[in-house]
């Protein structure tokens, strides 16, 4: 089977054990085949394969803090529902840019299958607590920007590793220290763990990005500046985990540009 095909199937699946079944047996496809000559039609995709269960409903405004033990156990919940999308994301960028080199895809490949071990590792806690993925309304919106960039490798690698993953490395400390001072304290060891894979997220959606951009023989920072401006309409929102960032490669220039968007906008 072509690897794009897998990734479509693991993709669509919408039974949770059988995606992470098919997502980590692309992990053995490319070590005994690195052909990736063999196409797949590509089709938009507004809803990829998922359980029935979580329900999903539009948020408004930004979520609520509960310090409940039941809050505390939502937030768990949500977490779990962002790493379940982040497999989707990871296999929606194999199967549907299928002309880049090997290595685009061995890297998305390690990001699709460490995202179904972060999945794995909060569904198995939620499921101490007597709880399962599914149990909680979730966020409507997390596939949309997916949808969005689903035009161009360059303005995926801008917008989702480089700015929703990116996103989850300014905010992880804080949340860690919150569960750090409750009664979920393992949530501490499984956040460290994901926090160290989602730089190595961030640094590949780093170096796609740039690389497609001096192929493209583009300003990295002006371009960034004008998907943000396209996408999302608004400057990014700091504070930013300078430290987190320039380990995932972002560049000093990168880092005052997102201090100081205004600088860009000027030229
Ligand atoms: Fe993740
Ligand atoms: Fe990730």
């Amino acid at each position: 089977m072509s690897l794009f095909k897998l990734a479509y199937e693991a993709l669509m699946c919408n039974e949770i054990n059988e995606k992470i079944r098919l997502t980590n047996e692309l992990l053995n496809y490319h070590i005994s085949n690195n052909n990736v000559n063999s196409k797949f039609t590509v089709k938009k995709i507004l809803v990829p394969g998922r359980p029935i269960k979580p329900n999903l409903i539009d948020f408004k405004g930004s979520p609520k803090r509960d310090p409940s033990e039941l809050g505390m156990i939502k937030n768990i919940h949500a977490i779990c529902h962002i790493e379940f999308n982040a497999i989707n994301l990871a296999l929606d960028a194999i199967y549907r840019f299928q002309e880049m080199p090997i290595q685009f895809y061995i890297d998305w490949i390690k990001v699709a299958t460490e995202e179904t071990i972060h999945f794995s590792l909060l569904r198995k806690y939620l499921q101490t607590l007597g709880y399962d993925y599914g149990d909680f309304d979730s966020h409507n919106g997390l596939w949309q920007m997916t949808v969005d960039t689903d035009y161009d490798v360059l303005s995926r690698m801008a917008l989702v590793p480089r700015v929703l993953e990116a996103r989850g490395l300014d905010v992880t400390p804080s949340i860690k220290n919150k569960f750090k001072h409750s009664k979920f304290n393992e949530m501490v060891g499984i956040l460290d763990i994901i926090f160290r894979d989602e730089i190595g997220h961030v640094k590949i959606g780093n170096y796609w990005y740039q690389n497609l951009c001096s192929e493209r023989d583009i300003d990295p920072i002006k371009t960034f500046d004008s998907l943000i401006k396209k996408h999302i309409g608004s400057n990014l929102r700091g504070p930013f985990n300078t430290e987190a960032r320039l380990l995932s490669n972002f560049s000093q220039t990168e880092l005052d540009y997102l201090e100081h968007p205004e600088l860009v906008n000027t030229n």
